[in-house]
């Protein structure tokens, strides 16, 4: 038996472009039936035949399947087995069963297995037309909710998108800002000098040599105010450029001295303190200084603000001249290491440590924290986006991240950045 009957009536199979009119699969052994029903449906679907369980397994793989219908009692395999197989090689195929004289029990098993309905046979040809009408529109009703499934997924993953650089562009604001603060220092001392300069030379005819001491002398100091200003501008423009493949021309000690004035002020400080250790000897990062300065400041105030009683922050520095033995770190309820997919390990290297005492983070939370959204303040209090964004910065640098946590023993985050030495 079991001679494979594989026809699509109106157009050779290979011609058919799938999902015009809906495609049938008619699983019979029975000549007859099969017959019937493809004169039955002919007109209106393109159909698939077969004779037996493993042909209608191969074409429903072979081909784009909407709806089956299957009789029950076949030799060979049974049409509750065919039904089960379908559902596994496309849970979205719709199943009529056709029946003669099953138990309920074998009805209820062929429902359980999500067949759409049974026709008693033999069938009214009204009634299996309208069971085959129904179960197509279940079909494209289903093709038509996945689709829109996709196109909402798609679209929260680009709003998603959207608001990360979003909050990346509020903090470079913040950046300008501080730039505006640290001009204004010597903008304010050069505004007083040319001032008192003014006052003094303002309405003389000519000048008598102490005037001219004095006025040198104070042109001295604006001078090394307007240079000030200078390499304030030049230092931010550059953090602010994307990185290339200079030598980096700002160092972390640089870094290390504008995050000092940056939480000096910053309001989550409050009842924290904090300690930055420059490095004996200064390096330059391979890596955005606005990017590096967004990540230590991230890392800072996610401790400050876990630690509602206070807590002490020590931030690092510390060259690395070898590179990581990557096996000395675990991933552990207490330890992550992230970002290895990108990393570039090699020498040398910079650590960036930010390490508190604060509360820790429970293991549970842990495989979590660097979500994007996930947050354990309350609504209106975190985005739960900042370590995301510290976890993207990183890969961008080609660094690794590694954290390391003990409920009520505080919590270390390093960054480790491939380095360089100095512009001269
Ligand atoms: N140093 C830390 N100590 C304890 N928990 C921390 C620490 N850093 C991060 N977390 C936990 O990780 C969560 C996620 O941090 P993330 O910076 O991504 O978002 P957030 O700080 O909650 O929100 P936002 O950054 O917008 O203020 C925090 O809600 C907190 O539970
Ligand atoms: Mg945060």
């Amino acid at each position: 038996m079991a001679i494979s009957e594989f026809q699509s009536l109106d157009a050779p199979p290979s011609l058919v472009s799938p999902k015009r009119r809906g495609t049938i699969l008619i699983v019979d052994d029975e000549e007859g039936p099969r017959q019937s029903l493809r004169v039955i449906f002919k007109d209106d679907y393109d159909l698939l035949l077969a004779a037996d369980g493993g042909t209608a397994i191969r074409l429903a793989q072979e081909h784009d399947v909407d709806v089956a219908v299957c009789d029950i009692r076949m030799a060979g395999m049974s049409g509750i087995e065919v039904l089960e197989r379908l559902k596994y090689v496309n849970p979205a195929i719709e199943v009529v069963m056709i029946t003669a004289f099953e138990t309920t029990d074998t009805i209820r098993q062929a429902l359980r297995l999500r067949a759409c309905d049974y026709i008693n046979k033999p069938f009214e040809v009204a009634n299996i037309r309208a069971a085959v009408a129904n179960a197509m529109q279940r079909r494209t009703l289903e093709g038509e909710i996945t689709t829109n499934a996709e196109q909402l997924q798609a679209l929260q993953a680009e709003l998603q998108n959207h608001k990360i650089n979003e909050q990346i562009a509020q903090t470079r604001g913040d950046i300008y800002a501080s730039i505006i603060h640290d001009i204004n220092g010597p903008l304010t001392v050069i505004s007083g000098f040319v001032q008192i300069m003014n006052q003094r030379v303002g309405n003389s005819a000519r000048l008598e040599p102490e005037d001219l001491e004095f006025v040198k002398d104070r042109l001295k100091v604006v001078t090394r105010q307007v240079t000030n200003c200078i390499e304030i501008s030049r230092r931010y423009l550059g953090f602010l450029r994307r990185q290339s493949d200079e030598a980096p021309r700002v160092g972390l000690n640089q870094l290390f001295n504008d995050m000092n004035h940056l939480l000096r002020v910053h309001p989550s400080l409050q009842n924290n303190h904090f300690q930055i250790h420059s490095l004996p000897e200064d390096i330059g990062v391979r890596a955005n200084g606005t990017d590096v300065i967004q990540m230590l400041l991230n890392l800072c105030v996610n401790a400050f603000q876990a630690s509602p009683r206070g807590c002490h922050v020590e931030i690092s520095g510390e060259v690395i001249r070898q590179p990581l033995d990557l096996r000395r770190f675990k991933d552990s309820p207490g330890e992550r290491l992230l970002n290895m997919e990108s990393f570039d390990n090699t020498a040398p290297l910079a650590r960036l440590a930010v390490r508190d005492n604060g509360p820790g983070i429970p293991p549970e939370i842990l495989p979590k924290i660097f979500q994007p959204y996930f947050t354990t303040k309350g609504p209106r209090q975190g985005t739960g986006l900042g370590l995301n964004i510290v976890q993207r910065l990183m890969k961008e640098a080609r660094g690794a991240l590694h954290i390391e946590t003990q409920p009520g023993n505080g919590t270390t985050f390093s960054l480790y950045l491939p380095a360089a030495p100095l512009a001269r």
